[in-house]
């Protein structure tokens, strides 16, 4: 029997809300924008959308510093707006999957305002406190994320707060009871309004090195990368005793039914793969990065996609993403016609899909003037930064491209004007409509949605170009060939199989029935499915 359960068999949308629709024309997208663009979502044919945190907060880090983890920033909205974002989501068999940000609050969080109070407050114990080394500098050699020391020296007690990202974003200490106790009732309070799950950031940095031990230097660090990555975050994050906190969480999930646990972590293989915990009893969904940093070869691509089959344990389900609001835009990575490819592979691997908003319409790389710089990140390490893959998306060809009645609070792409829905909706050779073919592909057929994953072995010659794979579900097997090279080739079809075209990413290809052999054209992809009566 397939699995049905939706969070399995469906794909999630991600959006950013400052970037999806802006209604009251501050050029910042809000609440009621989303509402008013679900009808977009339910279009393409996605099931749930995942929203970007949208939380009370001062902004340093755009939402991930929460002030105030029940309220709607006024920015985006109130209360009342979320909950017609929730029943109109609902109305349109859409699931709404939050952002929940334990790992740290902003430095104006009430919590953090007490705790910092002095070294007796009830609540110092709520974050990570230590005194300085002999030197009086910061207790340990660990980085921020965004630059420089994570350690930051409060005056007034002569303690060192420490910070995984920016000053403004202090660490909450999970192995605090209370802390725990506190941040349930969070998810409660959400999953009370009626969420259908959450996105936890950072979720394998909860839980900090016990002996809070120096970080072992990193051998391979390359000075272009980000400073942090000077040492090997083995004792900052990533620590054993987090998968039993993650399944505290999942447990209060489980109180409301199927809710999902997607859990944010960038680790290789065989440390993400732990997080589903023992007997699967932590993050539903650990977050799968690898495809935004594996080489865009067919062979690295198969390689990581067999690896990360092996790797999962029994009954864990896989999921894909290709971009994010801190990664580069798969359509600036690899370019326009990859992207058509990436978007096949990503919706026809086996696994939940994550899509971030305006790949659809294949949004590249937006560059930013130095004036209109937003993220921290590039303020503090240049090159950096995340705005370029956070810009508006495009509506139609009105002004600003109908986000906003004002200037966006970042740049357009420079072809808005045909590069948006509008245009692109009704043009069968547009990227969106091969996002939106896929999207139906996969909710009409078993072997796509839950079926089961191999990969096909090819002649040397091809495989450094192809990835072939099939997936299959009862009597239906449907057969992928995806072409990551620039060339041409003729892929055999060894079994005697007739084979219908389902979808190819090149326009006009599909319909038709081939045997023994198919010819796959450069940046081309194709959906096979073994005809039944031949
Ligand atoms: C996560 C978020 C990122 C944020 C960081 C700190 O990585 O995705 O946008 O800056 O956490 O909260």
């Amino acid at each position: 029997m397939p699995e049905t359960i939706w969070w399995k068999s469906g794909t999630v949308y991600q959006v950013y809300p400052r970037s999806f629709q802006d209604t009251d024309g501050d050029g910042v997208g809000d609440l009621p924008g989303i509402t008013a663009r679900l009808d977009h979502l339910a279009w393409l044919g996605v099931d749930a959308v995942w929203i970007s945190p949208f939380y009370r907060s001062p902004m340093a880090d755009f939402g991930y510093d929460v002030a105030d983890y029940c309220a709607v920033d006024p920015l985006f909205g109130t209360l009342d707006d979320f909950d017609a974002l929730i029943a109109e989501a609902h109305r349109r068999k859409l699931k709404v999957i939050l952002d929940f940000v334990p790992n740290h609050t902003s430095i104006e969080h009430p919590w953090f305002v007490e705790s910092r109070a002095s070294r007796d407050s009830e609540k110092r114990d709520w974050y990570i406190w230590r005194d300085p080394a002999p030197d009086g500098g910061p207790p340990n050699n660990w980085l921020s994320n965004f630059g420089g020391p994570a350690w930051t020296r409060d005056e007034a007690s002569g303690q060192y707060y420490y910070h995984a990202f920016l000053s403004r974003q202090p660490d909450l200490n999970w192995r605090n009871p209370d802390v725990r106790a506190a941040m349930h009732d969070v998810l409660r309070f959400w999953l009370e309004r009626g969420v259908d799950g959450f996105r936890v950031d950072v979720i394998w940095h909860l839980i900090k090195d016990e002996g809070f031990r120096d970080n072992p230097e990193n051998p391979d660090f390359a000075p272009h990368r980000p400073g942090i990555e000077r040492f090997s975050q083995v004792y900052s994050c990533d620590r054993p005793e987090v998968i039993e906190v993650i399944g505290g969480m999942r447990a209060v999930l489980r109180e409301y039914g199927e809710r999902v646990l997607i859990g944010e972590i960038y680790l290789p293989i065989e440390r993400l793969v732990a997080y589903y915990g023992p007997d699967l009893s932590a993050a539903d969904l650990p977050f799968n990065f690898q495809l935004l940093e594996t080489p865009w070869r067919a062979d690295a691509v198969a390689g990581l996609v067999a690896e990360y089959e092996a790797a999962l344990p029994e009954g864990g389900w896989p999921n894909w993403v290709l971009g994010n609001h801190d990664r580069p835009r798969i359509a600036a990575r690899v370019g326009e016609a990859q992207a058509r490819v990436a978007a096949m592979l990503l919706l026809t691997l086996r696994g939940t899909p994550t899509l971030y908003y305006g790949d659809e319409i294949g949004i590249g790389d937006v560059p930013i003037p130095a004036d209109r710089v937003q993220d921290p990140w590039e303020r503090n390490e240049p090159g950096h930064g995340r705005d370029p893959v956070r810009t508006p998306m495009q509506w139609d060809d009105g002004p600003n491209a109908g986000f906003s009645r004002a200037e966006p609070w970042l740049p357009l792409t420079e072809d808005h004007e045909r590069r948006n829905v509008d245009a692109l909706r009704d043009d069968s050779r547009s990227i969106l409509t091969l996002y939106r073919r896929l999207l139906s592909l996969r909710r009409d057929h078993p072997a796509l949605s839950v079926g089961g994953w191999r990969g096909l072995p090819l002649d040397p010659a091809l495989a450094a170009d192809i990835f072939a794979y099939e997936r299959f579900e009862g009597d239906e097997i449907v057969r992928i060939l995806l072409n990551f090279g620039r060339t041409g080739w003729s892929v055999p079809l060894p079994d005697g199989q007739a084979w219908n075209v389902l979808l190819s990413t090149r326009p006009g290809q599909a319909g038709e029935t081939v045997r023994d052999a198919l010819t796959l054209g450069s940046d081309e992809g194709v959906v096979l499915r073994a005809d039944p009566s031949r």
